[in-house]
């Protein structure tokens, strides 16, 4: 069922509940709601993945999106999705369940996608921002100042910016401080062309203005498509103030092709480099460092060459990361040492000062404080306590073909190197297991488990072994020559 909404003046939605009866709903203060368009074919991308799944520092185009209506506090996020769009709405709804979403059966024009949203913001909202799916780096900074000129008295604000080379870009024409209209590249003169400013494709406005200048719209032009962008003539029709604010280059970069999504990928890392460096983080080699749109790196820490951060890792202050480590969905403690060479997986929790050395794998694992995991070892699904020490080869046997089952090793434990504990299993308080063991059975605390064949040692038997051998090998080479 959809919720009822019935607006009052002052910035306060009523909702009605499962009972039927009216309550309030405080919502932010500038009633600020935001369109995303998502449904546009992406043909230049040559794909069969919808062109806002396309990801960029590990997620979806349509994330970066969502995540800067989200810092700027949007009230209602409105999705508009084309043809793909169980795979685009999930996407969506992965990042927040909490937009709705309208379907755009044929792909019209992007003045054509804001009509489909339209009758979910009705005439609701002092503040609509129209976000492009394919634009992920416009900063809410920026929106805010378009909502700062809106409010000093503009009925439309278009976000531009200015470019040596437009290329495909809308240009935008201008009259003194006013905007005239917007051309899309294909349709635009010889004259028109040759200006620089270009059309970022976000624009504001308040909702029930949006609804009445999109009906308006019509499809005359080169592609025969309804242009968002036509909506700034018809404004300036009816006499109303539309105003430009620039800004930069590289803020409003659009994504239409693998090419763009590349250079958009290089343009991201090296500005996340720059701020991990800037806050304290020291980078052995900038450029062979590769981040998430939501890595996190505590002061004071420093990353190797060649580590990749992949979504959701967050690292403590102090931690050591050594070259070529890969890092997925974790958390590392304060003064931690990874790698070089681990491989650490989703839901690892690595303890304050705790060590993974070289060729580990973790996964879903949590490692207590100063506990180590020295080399070549594979744990997950496993718990351990503090200072315990994981001896070289060990492996947590977690899946038995069907279902992962749990490793527990208590504070204290020693796992001698080359052991295999088979899971279900728990090793408590300060046991030991001799390398080589097969554990199968939990050990009890304080004790020594050995589960290895016993050691017969034969006293001359290699001499005689060889002197066998050695005879063998004579007979053979004789016989093949
Ligand atoms: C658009 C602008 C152009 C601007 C550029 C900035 C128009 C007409 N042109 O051009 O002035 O310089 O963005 O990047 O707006 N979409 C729909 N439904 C549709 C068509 C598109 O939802 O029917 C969505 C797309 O998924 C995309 C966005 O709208 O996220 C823009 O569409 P796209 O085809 O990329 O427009 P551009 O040619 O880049
Ligand atoms: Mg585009």
């Amino acid at each position: 069922m959809k919720p009822y909404f019935i607006q009052f003046s002052f910035y306060y939605e009523h909702e009605l509940d499962k009972k039927g009866r009216i309550y309030r709903k405080v919502i932010n203060s500038m009633s600020l709601a935001a369109i995303i368009l998502c449904a546009g074919n992406g043909t230049r991308m040559n794909s069969d993945l919808p062109k806002v799944l396309h990801k960029l520092a590990g997620f979806p185009l349509i994330h970066h999106v969502m995540n800067t209506a989200q810092e700027l506090g949007v009230s209602k996020t409105v999705i508009v999705v084309g043809k793909d769009s169980d795979k685009v709405s999930k996407a969506a709804f992965d990042f927040n369940d909490d937009v709705i979403i309208e379907k755009q059966d044929k792909q019209l024009g992007t003045g054509h996608a804001v009509q489909k949203a339209m009758p979910a913001l009705k005439n609701s909202y002092d503040d609509v921002i129209i976000l492009y799916g394919d634009v992920p780096f416009i900063t809410p900074t920026t929106i805010k100042k378009m909502l700062t000129v809106k409010k000093e008295g503009s009925d439309l604000v278009v976000l531009g910016f200015e470019s040596s080379q437009p290329s495909a870009y809308g240009r935008i024409v201008t009259m003194g401080d006013k905007i005239e209209k917007i051309v899309e590249a294909k349709d635009a003169s010889d004259v028109e062309l040759q200006i620089k400013s270009c059309n970022s494709g976000v624009i504001l406005t308040n909702s029930k203005n949006l609804m009445q200048l999109v009906k308006l719209l019509n499809n005359n032009n080169t592609s025969k498509e309804y242009y968002l962008t036509d909506i700034v003539a018809i404004a300036n029709s009816q006499n109303q103030k539309c105003s430009l604010l620039l800004c930069s280059e590289t803020e409003t970069l659009g994504i239409n092709t693998r090419h763009e999504l590349a250079y958009a990928e290089n343009l991201f890392q090296k500005r996340t480099r720059e701020k991990f460096l800037d806050i304290g983080v020291t980078l052995a080699s900038p450029e062979t460092i590769i981040f998430s749109m939501d890595t996190v790196i505590g002061r004071d820490t420093f990353v190797g060459q060649n580590v990749v951060f992949e979504p959701g890792v967050s690292i403590e202050t102090g931690a050591i990361i050594k070259p070529f480590c890969h890092l997925e969905s974790c958390h590392i403690g304060s003064c931690a040492e990874i790698g070089p060479f681990a491989h650490i997986r989703p839901g690892t929790e690595i303890g304050n000062s705790a060590r993974i050395g070289n060729f580990v794998e973790t996964k879903n694992a949590k490692v207590g404080e100063f506990s180590k995991i020295n080399h070549l070892s594979y744990v997950g699904d496993t718990i351990t306590g503090q200072k315990v020490n994981i001896g070289a080869g060990t492996i947590t046997c977690n899946y038995d073909g069907f279902s992962k089952h749990l490793t527990i090793i208590e504070d204290g434990a020693f796992i001698g190197s080359n052991s295999s504990l088979v899971a279900p299993i728990k090793i408590e308080q300060n046991s030991i297991i001799a390398a080589g063991s097969v554990i199968t059975k939990n050990v009890p605390k304080n004790s020594l488990s050995i589960a290895r064949s016993d050691q017969k040692n034969l006293l001359g038997r290699a001499k005689e072994i060889m002197r066998k051998l050695k005879k063998i090998k004579t007979t053979t080479e004789k016989a093949n020559r």
